[in-house]
């Protein structure tokens, strides 16, 4: 099993190396890929020492901040043109730590997306402000019911994606740039009747650097969310009334 951690930057010079460390020692047969948004503090210049340093590290850069989601993308599209079987989404903060990675690349076999949640049995969050915890637990909960999904953590960021699974999604369509891309992630996998399965993760504020969370990513993804649901509903009211009118 060839895997490819992907770790989107911006900003995250003090966090990072700390985070790359701890990877590289949980999971060393890992290759990374850090996708780095133009950095202002330098965080791509920092990667590419850690890339010149251990072949398994690998940088790439996009010139100006551009979303969480396109980050990602950018990141599996490079990954796709080579030979890895498995891509892991990781945070650079450490909220997300390396060593309960093994708990969801073992679940990887047996499902088609494994998803570090928060919100199941044993999860749990450290030092999150109240305000994140129900902006995420609300969000999740919107999701679940707007899109008729049973995910619990819909919109965490710690994720193991089978090549397949990523091979199935039209990754030019995906239209949220900011976390919803999380959320617009897991409908597509869920749409698909693929199996997606939570392990319990202890999520873990940063205690380096700043969160990029601000309230257009809110907006985006709570947007997004009614529109994917309306059309959904939509959708399936269409194929009654064709049942009916037969
Ligand atoms: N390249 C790039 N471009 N990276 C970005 C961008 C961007 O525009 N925005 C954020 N990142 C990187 C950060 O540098 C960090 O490594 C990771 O994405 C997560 O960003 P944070 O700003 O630390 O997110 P958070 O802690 O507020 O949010 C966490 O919780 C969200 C809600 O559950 C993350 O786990 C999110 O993935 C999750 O959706
Ligand atoms: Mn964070």
């Amino acid at each position: 099993m060839k895997i490819l951690t992907v770790i989107p930057t911006y900003n995250e010079i003090d966090a990072l190396p700390t985070t790359m460390d701890r990877l590289r020692a949980a999971v060393p047969e890992s290759d990374v890929l850090v996708v780095d948004d133009g950095s202002p503090d330098g965080t791509g210049e920092l990667a590419e020492e850690m890339a010149a340093a251990d072949e398994q590290i690998h940088v790439i850069h996009r010139p100006i901040k551009d979303g969480l989601g396109g980050a990602y993308i950018a990141g599996f599209k490079w990954g796709l043109r080579r030979d890895y079987d498995v891509f892991v989404e990781l945070d650079a903060d450490g909220s997300h730590q390396p060593e309960q990675l093994p708990d969801l690349l073992a679940k990887i076999d047996e499902a088609d997306l494994v998803i570090g949640s928060r919100w199941v049995p044993g999860g749990s969050v450290v030092n999150w402000p109240l305000r994140r915890e129900l902006i995420s637990r609300g969000g999740s909960l919107y999701s679940r019911t707007m899109l008729g999904l049973k995910v619990r953590d819909i919109t965490a960021g710690f994720r193991v994606f089978r090549r397949s699974t990523l091979e199935d999604i039209d990754l030019n369509s995906i239209e949220s740039v900011g976390y919803g891309f999380q959320v617009d992630m897991t409908f597509r996998v869920a749409l698909q009747g693929k199996v997606i399965t939570e392990v319990p993760i202890t999520f873990v504020e940063r205690t380096l650097g700043e969160s990029k969370m601000n309230s257009g990513i809110v907006v985006e993804a709570v947007t997004n969310v009614t529109k994917w649901g309306l059309g959904a509903r939509a959708r399936a009211l269409a194929t009654k009334a064709r049942a009916l009118t037969q």
